[in-house]
């Protein structure tokens, strides 16, 4: 009882004295609110973000888009995020009544704002008066909406997948536009890196009178040492969440399936990145471990599984392209936690056998091999599921960086389907921090 009253006493010290009460253990979970329109057991309403919220510290909104013809910061889905019908803009902060700790965030980009002829992304960062019209409809929205900070996920042109021989389809070509996702070559690297340190200063010197908060998403494949001048960018930030996973993609490397989102390199392959690389680099930049969140996916990325695939399952392994779509979440090459979690268990044909990390380094996966007999395709899908995101806090703890980042709770089990406890990749990861 003492020692609670005490404990008590130094965190409303360390709040009145500007210091982060979470330094070591932030839990920042991300919400992709469109999962309101999928259908059946997929659908995510506003109340079911009840159970995660009483365990993160931080509930990230995603996402809202900079309007291409304005370059101002704005509703994505305007219907749902500030419509008559939702506005779920007012209904996640209203949260914090129920959970008075909680801070919302509202974030900007995340892949989720459409690619458009012009790169407004980069266009918006190359001048004061475009950054300053920016800066200012992003106060307007963090004011009437009651956001407590806001979350720049910004979509930077992400870098090629690298060439290697023998890998045919090394193209990304998830989103189309004329810059062609993945092969575009950015000019002027350098003034847009330049621009984008002065629009987080900038930012941050209207947010920090206002109490409001400040944190970068850097987004998988967005080369940091290009975009981030990490250095003069810490000072302004509350933290830095490194969205280290899809290193693998079917769209990237649609004949070879691997670890997705592995802890360190996998024995015998260079690949492009992995969470221990990426927090390395922003430490080596000065970056405060406190101020470093690791990013934890809930989905898997699942390959087709053919003839040609060695029949072990053991990564890499031969495929041809995205694995079938999920029943919930729909989108090929994808799967959800609990779509997952479903055919591990699965009596009859859709099963899959996992395959967990005693390393602590890679991740899980699961795979049901081509069938010879019937001829019919098989899959394989890497992902995290509570051990390998235990892991992954276990990392954060030991390294003393500020906590994780889960992305997103639509699609970790919301619903308690696996084993009957709702968030169980949240709640596993929050109990090893
Ligand atoms: C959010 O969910 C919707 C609906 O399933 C999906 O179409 C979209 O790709 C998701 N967005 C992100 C950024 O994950
Ligand atoms: C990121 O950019 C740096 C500097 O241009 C370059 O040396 C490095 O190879 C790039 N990384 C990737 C993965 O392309």
């Amino acid at each position: 009882m003492r020692g609670l009253l005490l404990a008590l006493i130094a965190v409303s010290v360390g709040l009145c004295a500007g210091v982060d009460p979470h330094e070591h253990n932030k839990i920042v979970c991300y919400w992709n609110s469109t999962s309101f329109e999928r259908t059946g057991a997929g659908k995510f309403n506003i109340d079911d973000l009840k159970p995660a919220l009483g365990m993160c510290t931080h509930l990230v909104y995603g996402f809202a888009g900079i309007k291409a013809d304005i370059l101002e910061a704005a509703p994505l889905r305007p219907d749902l995020d500030t419509g008559a019908g939702y506005g779920f803009y007012k209904l996640v902060t209203q949260m914090k009544r129920i959970f008075p700790d909680l801070k919302v965030y509202l974030s900007i980009g995340g892949n989720a704002d459409p690619y458009e002829d012009t790169h407004k992304y980069l266009t918006l960062v190359e001048t004061p008066e475009a950054r300053t019209k920016f800066i200012n409809s992003a106060i307007r929205l963090l004011n009437e909406y009651d956001f407590d900070g806001v979350d720049l996920a910004w979509q930077f042109p992400p870098v090629r997948v690298a060439k290697k021989r023998g890998t045919l389809g090394s193209i990304w070509h998830g989103i189309k536009s004329t810059f062609g996702y993945g092969k575009f070559k950015d000019e002027k690297e350098e003034e847009h890196r330049n621009g984008f340190t002065n629009l987080v200063r900038d930012l941050k010197a209207q947010l920090r009178p206002r109490n409001k908060a400040l944190t970068l998403t850097v987004l998988p494949h967005v080369n940091a040492s290009v975009y981030y001048d990490a250095r003069l960018l810490a000072p302004n930030l509350d933290a830095v969440h490194l969205m280290a996973f899809d290193q693998r993609t079917p769209e990237r490397t649609p004949k070879e399936a691997d670890y997705p989102a592995p802890i360190y390199e996998s024995y015998g392959r260079i690949l492009q990145d992995n969470v221990d690389a990426s927090v390395r680099y922003w430490l080596a930049q000065s970056t405060p471990g406190g101020k470093i969140v690791v990013g934890i996916p809930t989905f898997g990325r699942t390959w087709t599984l053919t003839s040609d695939s060695q029949i072990s399952g053991v990564p890499p392994i031969v495929t041809k392209g995205p694995g079938a779509e999920g029943p919930h979440t729909a989108i090929p090459g994808l799967l959800s936690y609990p779509e997952i979690c479903a055919r591990l268990t699965e009596t009859h044909v859709g099963r899959l056998r996992r395959v967990g990390d005693p390393s602590k380094k890679y991740g899980s996966y699961a795979y049901q091999p081509y069938n010879s007999d019937t001829e019919t395709d098989g899959i394989w899908v890497g992902y995290d599921d509570p051990d390998t995101a235990g892991n992954k806090a276990s990392y954060v703890k030991a390294k003393g960086l500020g906590g994780i980042a889960i992305w997103e709770l639509s699609t970790d089990d919301f619903r308690g389907t696996c084993n009957g406890d709702k968030f169980p990749i949240v709640n596993a990861a929050r109990m090893k921090l």
